[in-house]
C-alpha cells in the first residue's frame, strides 16, 4: 500500500532536479505522474524511464509554464489522458540574480513570470478540476528567501513571497471545497539550480547552515509527499521551511 495509491499527481518543471525527485518519490509511493518540462529532451525521456520502473502510469508534456494558454491545454490533456488529477505541485522555477541598481526590467519581469505566473496559471486551470473532485493538494515550490528575502535576488525572492500569498489565499478560498493548499521553503539544495554558483559562494551557504550540509532534492521529495498525501489532511495555508535550520 502506498500513501499515494490511486492518484495522479502533475508535476512542473520536472525533467530534473527537486521536481523530478518528487515524481520518483510519489511514483514510489502509487501514484500516476503527469510532468511538464519546457523541452522533453533525452534527460525528460531518461526521467519517464525511471518512473515507469515503479510500474504507473507517466506521461512527459513540452510546455512552457509562464504561457497562461499552453498551461490550461496541458491541464485539459492530462484530465483527458488520466481522468482525474489529485495533486499538483507548481515546481518550475528559474533565477536571475542581480543587485537592484543593476536589475533589468527583462530579468525582473523573467522571475516573476516564470516563478510566479506559472502557479497562477496551473492553479487557474487545476481548480475547477479538484473542485468537481472535492478535493485535492495544491503544493508551491517556495523558498526560505521568499520568507527572509536575500541580497542580489529582490526578484527571485518576490516571487517566492508571492507564492506563499498564492497558497494562502487559495488555501482560504478553497478548503470549503476540499482543496488543499501549502508551500515547501527549500534552503540551499544541491540541484543544477546551485550547482551554477561558484564554489566559495556554495561554501559560504553551508558554512550558514547549522545541519552542515546542502539539501537533496529528495529532502525535498520527503516533505513534498507529506503534503500531497493524506498525512497532512488537516495541514493548508502553510509554509514549510526546508533548510537546515538556515533561516529559522
Ligand atoms: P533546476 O533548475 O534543476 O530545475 C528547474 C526545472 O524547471 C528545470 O527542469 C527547468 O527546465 C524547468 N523550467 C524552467 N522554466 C520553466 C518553464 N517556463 N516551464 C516549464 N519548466 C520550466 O532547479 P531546482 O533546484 O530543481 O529547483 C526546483 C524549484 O525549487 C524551483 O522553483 C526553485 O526556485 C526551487 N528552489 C530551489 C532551491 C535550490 O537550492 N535548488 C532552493 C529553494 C527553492
Amino acid at each position: 500500500m502506498g500513501l499515494l495509491d490511486g492518484k495522479t499527481a502533475l508535476i512542473t518543471g520536472a525533467a530534473r532536479g527537486i521536481g523530478k525527485a518528487i515524481a520518483l518519490k510519489f511514483a514510489s509511493e502509487g501514484a500516476d505522474i503527469a510532468f511538464t518540462d519546457l523541452v522533453i529532451d533525452e534527460n525528460g525521456q531518461k526521467t519517464v524511464a525511471e518512473i515507469e520502473a515503479f510500474g504507473h502510469k507517466v506521461k512527459a508534456y513540452a510546455s512552457n509554464a509562464a504561457n497562461f494558454d499552453e498551461t490550461h491545454q496541458v491541464v485539459a490533456d492530462v484530465l483527458a489522458e488520466f481522468g482525474h488529477i489529485d495533486i499538483l505541485v507548481n515546481n518550475a522555477g528559474i533565477t536571475k540574480d542581480g543587485l537592484m541598481l543593476r536589475m533589468s526590467e527583462a530579468q525582473w519581469d523573467a522571475v516573476l513570470t516564470v516563478n510566479l505566473k506559472s502557479a497562477f496559471n496551473f492553479t487557474h486551470a487545476i481548480t475547477p478540476v479538484m473542485m468537481r473532485q472535492r478535493g485535492g493538494s495544491i503544493v508551491n515550490m517556495s523558498s526560505v528567501v521568499g520568507v527572509s528575502g536575500n541580497a542580489g535576488q529582490s526578484n527571485y525572492s518576490a516571487s517566492k513571497a508571492g507564492l506563499i500569498g498564492l497558497a494562502k489565499s487559495v488555501a482560504k478560498e478553497m478548503g470549503p471545497k476540499g482543496i488543499r493548499a501549502n508551500c515547501i521553503a527549500p534552503g540551499f539544495i544541491i540541484s543544477d539550480m546551485t550547482a551554477k554558483l561558484p564554489e566559495e559562494v556554495r561554501n559560504q551557504w553551508v558554512q550558514q547552515i547549522p545541519l552542515r550540509r546542502g539539501g537533496t532534492p529528495e529532502d525535498i521529495a520527503n516533505v513534498a509527499l507529506f503534503l500531497a498525501s493524506d498525512l497532512s489532511s488537516y495541514v493548508s495555508g502553510q509554509v514549510i521551511n526546508v533548510c537546515g535550520a538556515m533561516n529559522t
